[in-house]
C-alpha cells in the first residue's frame, strides 16, 4: 500500500527570493508548495525603509501570484528609524526586521556594528510586538567561524535579550547544540529556525573529498554532534523550533568559483528532504508542527487553511538538477541520498 500524509500547507519562515531575473526564475520552486514565506532583505541595495518592502512585496506577488504571501522584513542598519519600522508594521506592510552583523553574510555591509546604537529600535519593536530575527554570528576576526554562533549568543544576543526583556526574537538558522541548548533555557518569547540542509550536512560534506560550494552556506555547518543537536530539536515536539530553509539561490558561476558565496537552494527538494529525515528519526508526526503549525505559533499568524500531500514511493523520486534562471543556472542542493517522499 502507498503511504502519504496530508498535513497542513507548510510556511518557510526564512527565505531567499532575490529580485529581477532570479526571482522569476525561483520563486515558483517556494511558491509551488509553500503557502507564506518571511522574505529576507538582503537584496543589493538592501531592504531598509517601510517603502523598500512595499515595492519588494509588490514585485514577488506579481511573480508568484495571490496564492503565496510574502511576509516581508526589514534590514535593520544603524540608521533605521523606529518610527518608520512602526508605521510599516501597523500597515501591515512589515512582520519583523532582520538583524545582520555588519560583514556576516552575503549582502551584509550595512548591518550592524554598534549594537547600542540600533537600542533605540529594538525597543521601539519591543513595545509593538515586532519580531527581531538575528543572524547569529559575530564577525571578529578572532573568532573562529566554527565558534561565531556560540560566541554571538554570548556576547550579542544575549546582552540584547537582557536590555529588552519584552522583545520577541527568533534566532536564524541555528547551527550548535549551544543553540539549541540557549533557546530550550530561555521563555516562550525566543524561537528558532532551522534549514533542512542543516539537519543533512556536517562540515565534513563540505570538506572531505574535495571542497563542495554548494554545501558551503553561513552559518557554515558544523560537526556531527551539532547536526544531531538540531535533529532532535526540530523532531522533539518544541514548538519553539520551526522550519525556515534559509534557502539562499546563487548561480553556479558564483558558488562554483575561487571566492565561492555562501548559500544553499533547497526550495525545490525541501519536503521531500524533511519528510526523510523526519522518518528516519521516527518523528513523522512531528513534522507538521516543524513546518506548519510552531511558526505561526510563534509570529502569532494563523495556521494555513490547505493542505499539502506528501506520497512515498518505492522508487527514489526525480527531481531537477539545476533550476535555470534569466541569470543562469542554480544547482538545487542535492542531500548526498535518495528521496523518496514525493509532494503531490
Ligand atoms: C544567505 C544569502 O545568500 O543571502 N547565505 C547563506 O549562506 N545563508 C545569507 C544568509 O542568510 O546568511
Ligand atoms: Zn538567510
Amino acid at each position: 500500500m502507498t503511504q502519504s500524509i496530508t498535513r497542513i500547507r507548510p510556511d518557510d519562515w526564512h527565505l531567499h527570493l532575490r529580485d529581477g531575473a532570479m526571482l522569476a526564475g525561483i520563486a515558483p520552486e517556494t511558491a509551488r508548495h509553500f503557502a507564506r514565506a518571511i522574505i529576507m532583505p538582503n537584496l543589493v541595495p538592501p531592504v531598509v525603509r517601510g517603502a523598500d518592502a512595499d515595492g519588494y512585496r509588490k514585485r514577488i506577488l506579481a511573480t508568484t501570484g495571490p496564492d503565496f504571501t510574502p511576509l516581508m522584513t526589514l534590514y535593520l542598519t544603524e540608521e533605521t528609524d523606529p518610527a518608520d519600522v512602526v508605521a510599516a508594521h501597523k500597515a501591515g506592510i512589515i512582520t519583523a526586521v532582520k538583524m545582520y552583523p555588519a560583514g556576516a553574510t552575503t549582502n551584509s555591509a550595512s548591518g550592524v556594528r554598534d549594537f547600542d546604537r540600533v537600542r533605540g529600535v529594538l525597543e521601539a519593536m519591543a513595545e509593538a510586538g515586532i519580531p527581531l530575527l538575528c543572524h547569529g554570528e559575530v564577525t571578529d576576526h578572532s573568532v573562529d567561524i566554527f565558534d561565531r554562533e556560540a560566541v554571538f549568543i554570548d556576547r550579542v544576543l544575549d546582552p540584547i535579550r537582557r536590555a529588552t526583556p519584552a522583545l520577541r526574537v527568533v534566532m536564524e538558522h541555528i547551527t550548535t547544540s549551544d543553540a539549541v541548548a540557549y533557546v530550550r533555557s530561555q521563555p516562550e518569547n525566543l524561537g528558532a529556525t532551522i534549514t533542512t540542509h542543516h539537519l543533512v550536512i556536517n562540515r565534513n560534506h563540505i570538506l572531505v573529498g574535495g571542497i563542495k560550494p554548494h554545501y558551503y552556506c553561513l552559518p557554515v555547518a558544523k560537526r556531527e554532534t551539532h547536526r544531531v543537536a538540531l535533529v532532535d530539536a526540530a523532531t522533539s515536539g518544541d514548538a519553539r523550533f520551526f522550519l525556515g530553509t534559509d534557502s539562499a539561490p546563487h548561480t553556479d558561476d558564483a558558488k562554483e568559483n575561487a571566492c565561492g558565496c555562501a548559500g544553499c537552494f533547497t526550495a525545490t527538494n525541501t519536503l521531500s528532504i524533511l519528510a526523510h529525515v523526519f522518518e528516519e528519526a521516527g518523528a513523522l508526526d512531528k513534522l507538521e508542527g516543524f513546518t506548519s503549525r510552531n511558526g505561526p505559533e510563534f509570529y502569532r499568524l494563523p495556521v494555513n487553511t490547505g493542505t499539502l500531500t506528501l506520497e512515498k514511493s518505492v522508487t527514489p523520486i526525480s527531481y531537477p538538477a539545476k533550476i535555470e534562471t534569466g541569470v543562469g543556472p542554480v544547482t538545487v542542493f542535492d542531500p548526498g541520498f535518495p528521496l523518496f517522499w514525493r509532494v503531490l
